[in-house]
This record gives structure tokens, C-alpha cells and sequence, in this order.
């Protein structure tokens, strides 16, 4: 009887050896230690052993379910250790592996130019101000000193929305806002950069949207002297150390006098190249001492107070800048012409 225990005790510690899933250990262990295994069935037969013969083999039979109960779980231990490797195994991440490209977006050229801008007037203590893009009459035109029929009005054709609401067609009308809101004292120190509309036909330099940056400072003892040096702070800031700044007369309803700004050609430093026309100079912008009749219109006093302004065309800086030669490619969203600005850091 015992030499039967201890056979079945062999076969299960082979068994167990061989096994390689605890699923099929689950098997061995109910096969051999559970209620309908051999080792219950052969203690079934202990009742009819003599006294002696009984004890014996009842030692020998718990000493079998112990050590194969020990066996079952050394194997459970194994096997377990083995799963947790091979799931780590399979979970490994192989970081040699080289990575999917991202395209990392980059900023709209205009959107840098600007920020550029931005920075360089905050820097000289300017705040930035705010208006509406549709905008009245009453602030884009007649304010502005062009009340209806004025000539100079033509020169802005104008998408109206009623009679007396349109789409602004420079962010001048921004100056009055400023004024009106300072309510007669001065200092006051703005630019406003800004979506501006005008019934042009889109061309190679002409489009219907584009952008404005009004600058306008207001205080007392303003002169032209001072419209000049921080024209020549931006266009070297902005073109380059070397560029000389040359005003030209000219005329807006809103300046008086007015001028033209030109900088020397950044492209050829003045000796006169295609950028330029020959001419070693470049147009940047329009800019004057601030009508009086503006100020007054606008709530200040002419008699205490002088002004500047001006109106930087940001797609004309950007592609005279950038050496872009159509004013398109900045609303045309090609990829090939975007990636190009993109920061290479
Ligand atoms: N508003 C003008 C335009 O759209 C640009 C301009 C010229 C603005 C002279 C100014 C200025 O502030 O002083 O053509």
C-alpha cells in the first residue's frame, strides 16, 4: 500500500516538473491532492488496517500530501515568476526604434512680424490699443478729418456695411479712440496693430485684408524731431543698424504736414539694386504731426498738445523684409511657403 503512495507520489512530481502553465498545474494539483485523488482513495482503505498498520501508513500518506502540496506551490511560485517575465518580455518597449516624424507647426510670418513689432515699441514705452474692425463713419472717416465728399476718401475704397458702418480701411481710426478715451490729457503713447479692408482688386501687391500698425503719440512739446528719431529707432531696430531714414512731403486729411518715410535699401545699402528701383531708397510708411483739427476733434487741446503718427503697411515691411514679392503667399496657407519661417531652434 505504501509502495502504491509512494508511485503515485513519483508520477505527481514528475507530472509536475513537465508542467508549464499554472492552468495545467491547477489540473495536477486537483488530479492527485483533490477529494476523488488516489491519495484519498487509498485512505479510504486505512478502516480496515490493523491499529499499527494504520498509523503507519497515515503518516506516510499526510507526509505524501505535504510534500506534494509543497511541491504544487514551489511550482505555482515558478511558474508565476516566469509569467511576470514573459509579460515584461512582451511589454518591452525598443526605444532604438526610431520615432514617427512630427511636424511641429510654426508661426504665420505675419504673426512674427508682428510680435517683432510689438516687442520693439513696448520697448519704447508704448501701450498697445484696440478697435473695432467694423467700424462707423464717423470714426474711420470723419474723424480722421475726410468728412463726406472729401476727395481723399476715394483713395480708400471702402467696403460698406450700411451707410454708416463699414470695414475700417486703416487702423487710423484706433487714434480716435485713443484720444477720445483719454479724455483731453495727455501723454498718450499707442500703437495698434490690425486687420484692415479695402475694395482693391487682390494682386501681386494689393489685397482686400491686410494689416495696418497705427502709432500715434500725444503729449506736450511734440515735434517732428521726435516723429523722426523713433522712425529711425524702428527702422534700425527692424532693417538693420545702417538704414538712414529720409522723409518726403506728402499729404493725409489726418497730418499735417505729412510725409512719406523711406529707409535706405536694406537689400543694397543704398547703391541701388531691383528691391529699390534703382533708387537706393525704399517707401516704408506714412506718417505727420497730427492735424490740430484731429486733436480738437478728438477731445484735445491743439494750443497745448502736438502729436505724431503713423501707419506701418505690415505686409509691405514683412515682404521688403522677407524679399516676398507677393503679397498673396501670406493668405494662400501653402505649406511650402509657411515652412519656411519656421524657427529653427
Ligand atoms: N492711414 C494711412 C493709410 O491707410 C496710413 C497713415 C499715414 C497713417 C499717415 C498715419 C499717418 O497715422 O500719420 O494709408
Amino acid at each position: 500500500m505504501e509502495n502504491e503512495l509512494l508511485m503515485i507520489k513519483e508520477e505527481a512530481l514528475a507530472k509536475l516538473d513537465n508542467c508549464s502553465s499554472l492552468k495545467e498545474l491547477n489540473d495536477i494539483r486537483i488530479l492527485y491532492l483533490g477529494k476523488k485523488g488516489p491519495i484519498q482513495e487509498a485512505m479510504k482503505s486505512m478502516k480496515d488496517m490493523a491499529a499499527e498498520d494504520r498509523k503507519v501508513f497515515g503518516q506516510t500518506s499526510n507526509l505524501v500530501k505535504q510534500e506534494l502540496s509543497k511541491a504544487v506551490e514551489d511550482r505555482k511560485e515558478i511558474l508565476e515568476n516566469q509569467a511576470i517575465l514573459d509579460k515584461i518580455n512582451e511589454e518591452r518597449i525598443d526605444i532604438t526604434l526610431p520615432s514617427y516624424k512630427l511636424d511641429q507647426g510654426t508661426l504665420h510670418p505675419l504673426s512674427t512680424i508682428v510680435a517683432e513689432i510689438v516687442e520693439l515699441f513696448l520697448g519704447m514705452g508704448y501701450q498697445i490699443a484696440e478697435g473695432p474692425e467694423v467700424e462707423t463713419d464717423y470714426f474711420n472717416f470723419e474723424l480722421m478729418n475726410l468728412p463726406k465728399g472729401h476727395p481723399a476718401r476715394d483713395m480708400q475704397d471702402t467696403f460698406y456695411i450700411d451707410e454708416n458702418t463699414l470695414m475700417r480701411t486703416h487702423t487710423s481710426p484706433v487714434q480716435a479712440h485713443a484720444m477720445l478715451e483719454a479724455q483731453g490729457k495727455g501723454p498718450i503713447k499707442v500703437i495698434c496693430p490690425g486687420k484692415t479692408y479695402r475694395r482693391d482688386d487682390d494682386d501681386a501687391t494689393h489685397s482686400h485684408q491686410f494689416m495696418q500698425c497705427e502709432g500715434l503719440v500725444v503729449d506736450k512739446n511734440i515735434t517732428m524731431a521726435d516723429l523722426k528719431g523713433t522712425l529711425e529707432v524702428f527702422a534700425r531696430k527692424f532693417f538693420g543698424e545702417k538704414r538712414e531714414v529720409r522723409l518726403r512731403p506728402s499729404y493725409f486729411p489726418f497730418t499735417e504736414p505729412s510725409v512719406e518715410v523711406d529707409i535706405s535699401c536694406h537689400n543694397c545699402g543704398g547703391k541701388g539694386c531691383s528691391m529699390c528701383k534703382h533708387t537706393g531708397w525704399i517707401e516704408i510708411l506714412g506718417a505727420g504731426m497730427v492735424n490740430p483739427r484731429v486733436l480738437e476733434m478728438c477731445g484735445f487741446d491743439s494750443e497745448v498738445y502736438q502729436g505724431f503718427a503713423f501707419g506701418i503697411g505690415m505686409e509691405r515691411v514683412a515682404m521688403l523684409k522677407y524679399g516676398i514679392d507677393n503679397i498673396r503667399d501670406f493668405y494662400n496657407d501653402d505649406i511650402r511657403f509657411l515652412n519656411q519661417f519656421s524657427r529653427k531652434e
